[in-house]
């Protein structure tokens, strides 16, 4: 009796929270005026990496923010920019909360199952970070350390490899990459996984953080999109336009060649 008295107001809960979820991703993605065509379009983001996506004052900018706001003019958009944690951008795309994820995110075949990408726009190194009096360059040079990575990221897929063939090594994942360096900086963890523009961005805010290449490893960037969106095709189209009118070298050029006077706030 009991027991079928939970089961039934688990189903009046489940129920409701479905009908809340609908209503909520009903009014949450893109926007249309009166004749239905689209007018704004929500992008998710984990404003929390420069050079690529962070805080500048209350305002989000960097390299995948502007190429995100290229690819909207150029569709005729307005782009709405929303920020989350990294490991709530795939729920939210999956759940209609977002048209799209603009947010370093590398495409690997389990995420394939449950989303979709865009061409990669971008392929860069990966680093570990350490203080400056250590130095870690191989998966190797994990042994007996205290890895932090961000939760839900590849570089903590990546860490738990390592640490189930290693059981010396300890990871740990925390939400923010700012917190990792923070407990690095404080001696509670002893190295970080991070694509390397970006650990070298939280260097020149910190100039005794030491930023090395971890062996040869690259990871691509690319666009998500919930599984068979029909922003997919479009958004590869605006891409190569932006690619061949030089607007993406100019995006590059601005946030790679002189980025150091942005990255004030860090
Ligand atoms: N490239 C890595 C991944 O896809 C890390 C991306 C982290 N992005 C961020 N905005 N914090 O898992």
């Amino acid at each position: 009796m009991h027991v079928s008295f939970l089961k039934k107001f688990t189903f009046f809960l489940c129920l409701v929270g479905g009908f809340f979820l609908m209503g909520c991703s009903d009014e949450q993605t893109s926007s249309v005026d009166k004749e239905g065509k689209i007018i704004e379009i929500v992008m998710g983001t984990s404003a929390d990496m420069p050079p690529f996506e962070f805080y500048e004052a209350s305002e989000i900018v960097g390299y995948d923010i502007d190429i995100a706001k290229a690819i909207a003019k150029e569709m005729g958009f307005k782009l709405q920019v929303r920020d989350m944690d990294f490991s709530a951008l795939i729920p939210a795309l999956q759940s209609g909360r977002v048209d799209f994820v603009m947010a370093s995110m590398t495409p690997t075949p389990e995420r394939e199952k449950s989303i979709d990408f865009s061409e990669p726009y971008l392929t860069l190194p990966l680093a570990a970070m350490t203080l400056e009096q250590d130095a870690v360059t191989t998966q190797k040079g994990l042994s007996k350390k205290r890895v932090g990575v961000q939760l839900g990221s590849t570089h903590e897929q990546f860490a738990r490899d390592v640490a189930s063939r290693d059981k010396t090594v300890k990871v740990r994942s925390l939400n923010k990459l700012s917190e990792l360096v923070q407990e690095l900086i404080s001696g509670r963890l002893d190295v970080l996984i991070m694509e390397t523009k970006t650990a070298k961005a939280f260097q020149q805010v910190n100039p005794n953080l030491k930023v090395a290449a971890l062996e040869d490893n690259t990871v691509s960037f690319a666009l998500a999109f919930p599984k068979d969106s029909k922003w997919r095709e479009k958004f590869n189209v605006a891409i190569e336009k932006l690619q061949i009118s030089g607007r993406l070298d100019e995006i590059r050029a601005a946030w790679f060649s002189d980025y150091k006077n942005k990255l004030k706030g860090l």
